[in-house]
């Protein structure tokens, strides 16, 4: 018997044999495991919309390298694991799951570990901060956030080398880490030119109202979840809300959603304001560190950057390029790709004295989109 493979469901043949579930987001299994395809199983699955399949590996079965998906992070061996396969679907798969949450009290943990399992596949297969969504029209500012503060952890949880299990619950923490806010009304944190005292008290109830979500939802729940929600805008020094909580009361995975929360935020536009330049939100993230966790805020800049691959920036003499490198051991001189008398070429500004980087260009549009 060879090994277990998982694949893209449009590569189905008959003869396959299943070394798992076939199950659909909904939780119902379409064909047990091991079952071997036949047209009518084929079809059914089809039907179903399951996107990808674990099977016994089979070399006569000659599949090409296209076909072969990675593991799930997020597998607990039950695979019922959705797979969700562009920001759209994880958008739309995540509106979904959000609202049976706060209506139904259920949780479609399959979905929420093809959520993950998006994130983490980003989180390996190119720079972070070209991956994060930056004022998608589709999306609402919920959802483009959560999907951003939930991608940073799953990118820092790693960086820390959490075992895969550990980064599972920690994405699943973020995920629900402010489903109290949609519960707030929108005009409150949508429109808003500046928060008044009145509206930040109200919007401040949604880590209570995330956490008491969390807390009536059926089934197995892991304890972090409704933590997280509860406690993702606390501080370290204890300046943060609702209960002033100290450090020694917070949990590594809790420190990890609040930096990652607070990044995110800053870096999403607003109603009321453009986006924060993401030099400018991490300067402002490694300027509270009495607030956050130094060790993540660290874990943060390695992975991210303070200038992500991917922004487009000006330099101190005025040309302009794309950043291509880090170098995590001096964060502040990365690698720009840039056009100079005629040429592309390498700066390397640690290597290049009396040059630096004036400015990330924003300019309305999201950073992922000035991707070279
Ligand atoms: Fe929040």
């Amino acid at each position: 018997m060879g090994a277990n493979c998982t694949i893209d469901s449009a590569y189905m043949k008959t003869g396959m044999k299943l070394a798992r579930p076939a199950v659909s987001a909904r939780g119902d299994v379409v064909a047990p495991s091991g079952a071997v395809l036949t047209t009518p199983l084929i079809n059914a699955i089809m039907d179903a919309n399951i996107l990808s399949l674990c099977v016994v590996d089979d070399p006569a079965l000659n599949l090409p390298p296209e076909s072969r998906l990675d593991d799930d992070l997020l597998s607990d061996g039950s695979g019922s694991s959705a797979v969700i396969a562009t920001p759209d679907a994880w958008i739309g798969e995540s509106r979904r799951v959000m609202t049976a949450v706060i209506r139904e009290k259920e949780l479609d943990l399959g979905t929420v570990r093809g959520l993950g399992n998006y994130c983490s596949d980003r989180v390996k297969t190119g720079p972070i901060f070209s991956a994060l969504m930056m004022n998608d029209p589709t999306a609402n500012y919920i959802h483009q956030h959560t999907f951003n503060s939930s991608l940073l952890s799953v990118a820092v949880g790693e960086a820390m080398g959490l075992p895969p299990a550990e980064v599972a619950e920690l994405f699943a923490a973020a995920f629900l880490h402010d489903i109290g806010m949609p519960q707030v009304p929108e005009h409150m944190w949508v429109h808003q030119k500046g928060l008044t005292n009145m509206f930040r008290a109200e919007i401040e109830k949604h880590v209570e109202m995330g956490y008491r979500t969390i807390e009536r939802l059926h089934g197995d729940t892991n304890p972090l979840w409704a933590a997280a929600a509860r406690d993702h805008h606390e501080r370290m020094d204890g300046s943060g809300y609702p209960d002033k909580k100290p450090a020694q009361r917070l949990p590594v995975p809790i420190r990890i959603i609040s930096v990652c929360d607070a990044y995110a935020a800053m870096i999403a536009p607003r109603a009321y304001r453009p986006p924060i330049p993401p030099d400018r939100a991490m300067k402002e993230i490694i300027a509270r560190q009495n607030q956050f966790d130094r060790q993540i805020i660290g874990r943060l800049v390695q992975r991210v950057g303070i200038y992500p691959v991917g922004c487009q920036v000006k330099l101190s003499d005025g040309v302009t390029g794309a950043v291509v490198e880090n170098h995590p051991a001096d964060p502040l001189h990365p690698v720009i790709e840039a056009v100079k008398s005629g040429r592309t070429q390498k700066i390397d500004l640690a290597k290049e004295k009396g040059l630096a980087v004036a400015e990330i260009i924003v300019e309305g549009k999201s950073p992922s989109e000035n991707l070279p």
